[in-house]
């Protein structure tokens, strides 16, 4: 088995922006020391630290959970969103799957809609306007119900669970062709619809998310399927014929428009 080093020194191609309305530019900067163990993460920390001690404005990044769960964090890494370990949020990815002398592109998610803010940072609340039209059901639902009170089968509460593994990190559109969100709002509108308790504000929730995200600016479905391969939880886009299914059907039978 190849042994790995246990530090590697690596030159770094970052995209450094001062504003939304500054042009960016890509600085080249050395990443000294960097321990295999380390995740990308933990890697920009310490170049940070080091652009501190050398009195220069450290690299903006986007993170919270850094468990790949809260969806905060994301980076184009050498063309790829979220990098190159497939099913993995960058917070997640680790520096031994680069190798001592390379260099790493890194670049905010790119899209209309999501507009810089500083250098990888980018404003993502447009998925908050697309949730807040839709993305919720309207119950009071007072104490924790009985598991079995509404009998749900297996088959589906699987695949309700898989389409709630969204992380709303916004990875499917950074990597659409044309910055398309369907991936995104696919998965709310299915975790959702699948479910006795989603059903009665179905129709009202399709059209409402699917016109809210035209609204932003995120472009149309191009059928590239880029989204699902830079999706780090895997959510398929078999979600999208559903949300279209939905939506069809809403906008032929419901009152809403
Ligand atoms: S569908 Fe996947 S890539 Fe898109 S926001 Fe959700 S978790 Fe991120
Ligand atoms: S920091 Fe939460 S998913 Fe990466």
């Amino acid at each position: 088995m190849k042994k790995l080093p246990k530090t590697m020194n690596l030159t770094l191609k970052v995209w450094r922006q001062k504003g939304p309305k500054d042009k960016g530019h890509f600085e080249s900067i050395l990443a000294k020391n960097i321990s295999v163990h380390m995740s990308f993460l933990e890697m920009l920390d310490t170049v940070n630290e080091q652009l501190t001690f050398e009195g220069k404005d450290t690299i903006a990044f986007d993170n919270d959970c850094r468990e790949g769960i809260c969806g905060m964090c994301g980076a184009v890494i050498n063309g790829r969103a979220h990098g190159p370990e497939k099913a993995t949020t960058i917070c997640q990815l680790h520096m031994r799957k680069f190798s001592d002398g390379d260099t790493i592109a890194i670049e905010p998610f790119r899209a209309k809609a999501f507009k810089v803010v500083k250098d990888l940072v980018v404003d993502r609340s447009n998925f908050d306007k697309i949730i807040q039209t839709g993305g919720y059901i309207s119950v009071n639902t007072g104490g924790a119900p009985d598991a079995n009170a509404i009998p749900i089968p297996q088959e589906i509460a699987e695949k309700a669970m898989d389409a709630a593994a969204c992380i709303g990190c916004g990875a499917c559109v950074a990597a659409c062709p044309s910055a398309s969100a369907m991936l995104f709002v696919s998965a709310k509108v299915s975790q959702l619809a699948l479910l006795p308790q989603g059903r009665p504000e179905a129709a009202k929730r399709a059209l409402r998310m699917v016109k809210m995200m035209d609204a932003c600016g995120f472009g149309n479905c191009s059928n590239h399927r880029e989204c699902e391969n830079a999706c780090p939880k895997e959510i398929s886009i078999v979600n999208i014929a559903r949300m279209n299914r939905e939506f069809f059907k809403a906008s032929f039978f419901s009152s809403e428009k």
